[in-house]
């Protein structure tokens, strides 16, 4: 049994009413494999609502403040998160692209780990910067997201293992332009255990499909 992690990043998409209509659209027969870990990450505003609903799904936050709290208009800190969410992505390349640095996600990384968030950390490539202790790595190429053209597997399972080698992290995510039928071929890449998933997470039925792929 290989333990994998599917994750949904729903992006600034979907309302309250959309976020529980999705959840009701996904529960019905759905089989997830056993060692399937499946986190669902709404944007900020729609956490309180989906804490309710998300039965077994664990929830992830998008973004995390990299400032403890207190005067930072806007912000939200990992103190605030922890009552809503287990799971923080950081370092997504439509964060970096308005200027997050290394070090500020660094400073991400170290609140998220105060307040005993695990740590989905995005880079584009193997040689971008890594943290220690990081929960699980998404290696998502910057040309396949919302492109609707993925890297190759061979090319992410040649990355994923030179990861391998830069961390303990117990998972290595692809991400990118992932869909129901080309899941599987990720899935099953000796150094893969997980996917990321943007665009095709927003149709549950879609999702559901991710979710209940079975690999060897
Ligand atoms: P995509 O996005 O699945 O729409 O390509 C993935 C991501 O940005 O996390």
């Amino acid at each position: 049994m290989k333990r994998l992690l599917i994750v949904a990043n729903w992006k600034s998409n979907k309302t309250e009413k959309d976020a529980s209509d999705w959840f009701k659209k996904i529960f019905p027969n759905l089989d997830v494999p056993a060692g399937t870990k499946v986190v669902v990450c709404p944007s900020f505003p729609l956490l309180s609502v989906c804490k309710k609903i998300a039965g077994d799904f664990a929830l992830g936050a998008q973004d995390v403040s990299q400032f403890a709290g207190g005067a930072h208009t806007g912000e939200v800190n990992a103190k605030q998160l922890q009552d809503f969410v287990s799971w923080v992505i950081i370092g997504h390349s439509e964060r970096r692209v308005m200027g997050e640095t290394d070090e500020t996600l660094q400073q991400k990384v170290a609140m998220a780990k105060e307040n005993n968030l695990k740590i989905i950390y995005c880079v584009s490539s193997q040689d971008q910067n890594i943290p220690e202790d990081i929960n699980a790595i998404a290696y998502e190429p910057i040309f396949a997201i919302g492109s609707g053209n993925p890297d190759t597997p061979e090319n992410a399972e040649k990355v994923a293992k030179a990861l391998r080698k830069k961390t303990t992290a117990e998972f290595i995510l692809y991400g990118g332009s992932v869909n129901a039928k080309n899941v599987s071929n990720f899935l099953s890449s000796c150094s893969i255990n997980g996917v990321l998933v943007g665009g095709t997470s927003l149709d549950p039925l879609e999702f559901k499909k991710i979710v209940e792929t079975n690999v060897s």
